[in-house]
């Protein structure tokens, strides 16, 4: 036949599943022990023997191979007691079991044929004998499960159970959570997916403004309306949100994923985490943000850190402030803040004249980089296992 001809290989599968596939008049397949019970018959018609009847050496052995195979086919099958004493009346029952018309035919062998005759009898016997004892053994332990049960063997030393824990920028999250908690923030979330006003019209960014640029934020293409979607580029979205949903006093710190179209190094990624810290309170001034700032560095970092602020612009602040953390003998920047803009309090409905407040903004892997010494803040993304076992 011609190999490897697409069509043939078609219709070679559909004959063969035309002869294998069962029919509604066969339902059942053979099980093995009676297709071997079909080649018994083949073989050698047995049941139909008289005692007597000249017998071939070749062709009792060959009965007793079958019987064999048969016997053995059978107790594979057996799944209880009850299953085992059909077997055992079938092969070897004392009457009309398939060994004893085995047996029958020994006195058909020619003389000189018997001595061996009769050891392979016995021989397929105790074989075969033994089998059922084996099974009825399995079906005493507790059947199948016992036996795979049976198979385990305790001794051996166990398999070390592996424990996953928390990222390390998860950990850091919670710790800043925690650290804010004791100073009453309380921790609030937003969405990463934002619109125009929270992300920069309410926060005094106008159209006009470079932060706008497409090219330095990562706009969806779908939009709400006329109002085009963006990932947020920053967390002070929340304070938006917050503001236009409560009234002062307020103190919440929200820490979340932001997405800037960097060029990923060993500083930057094009999503990162903040902290967003916002306190609108009466009589607010940054004396209140300095101290609330040290504190947390002094509490995350450990031991005394002192913060410092340099002048800086942010539209939704004034005045504005970027500040570093002394720290191992190095100031090292952290962040951005300021007095919220009172044009940020009218936007969301405050009274500009009667409360006041700060905000600042932090990166969560510039800290956690920090705290624990990572150089490369692409580590924390690299899901290598052997680096985030360390934390
Ligand atoms: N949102 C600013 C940034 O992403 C940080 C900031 C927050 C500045 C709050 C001032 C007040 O750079």
């Amino acid at each position: 036949m011609p190999r490897g001809r697409p069509w043939d290989c078609r219709s070679r599968l559909r004959s063969r599943s035309a002869v294998t596939l069962p029919t509604g008049r066969d339902e059942a397949a053979p099980t093995p022990a009676e297709a071997v019970s079909a080649k018994v018959a083949s073989v050698q018609p047995v049941g139909g023997e008289t005692a007597g009847q000249p017998v071939a050496i070749e062709s009792f052995l060959a009965e007793l191979v079958v019987f064999r195979e048969a016997a053995a086919a059978a107790l594979d099958g057996v799944a209880d007691s009850a299953g085992l004493e059909q077997a055992r009346i079938e092969f070897l029952g004392a009457r009309s079991g398939r060994l004893k018309a085995i047996q029958k035919l020994l006195s058909g062998l020619a003389l000189a044929d018997r001595p061996a005759g009769g050891r392979h009898f016995n021989e397929a016997k105790g074989a075969v004998t033994a089998l059922f004892a084996a099974v009825a053994d399995r079906l005493a332990a507790g059947g199948a499960a016992g036996a795979t049960a049976a198979a385990i063997d305790v001794t051996l030393p166990g398999e070390p159970v592996r424990l996953g824990h928390v990222h390390p920028i998860t950990q850091t999250i919670r710790r800043v959570q925690e650290i804010m908690a004791r100073l009453g923030f309380e921790s609030v979330d937003g969405p990463e997916v934002e619109d125009q006003w929270h992300n920069f019209e309410a926060l005094a960014i106008p159209a006009e403004h470079p932060a706008r640029d497409p090219l330095d934020n990562f706009y969806l293409a779908v939009a709400r309306g006329s109002d085009p979607l963006l990932l947020r580029s920053q967390t002070s979205t929340v304070q938006i949100r917050v503001m236009e949903n409560r009234q002062p006093p307020l103190r919440i710190v929200s820490l979340g994923r932001v997405y800037r179209p960097d060029t990923a190094d060993a500083t930057h990624y094009p999503m990162f985490h903040q902290v967003e810290g916002l306190l609108i309170e009466r009589g607010t001034t940054m004396a209140h943000l300095k101290s609330v700032l040290r504190q947390l560095a002094s509490s995350f970092l450990g031991g005394d850190v002192h913060v410092r602020f340099r002048p800086s612009f942010f539209p939704f602040t004034e005045p504005s402030v970027e500040f570093d953390m002394e720290w191992g003998g190095r100031w090292i920047e952290m962040g951005g803040a300021g007095m919220v803009d009172p044009a940020v309090l009218a936007a969301v409905g405050y009274d500009p004249e009667d409360v006041s407040g700060f905000a600042f903004g932090l990166g969560v892997e510039r800290i956690a980089a920090r705290r624990y010494g990572v150089a490369d803040i692409r580590d924390f993304y690299r899901n290598d296992v052997r680096f985030l076992r360390q934390f």
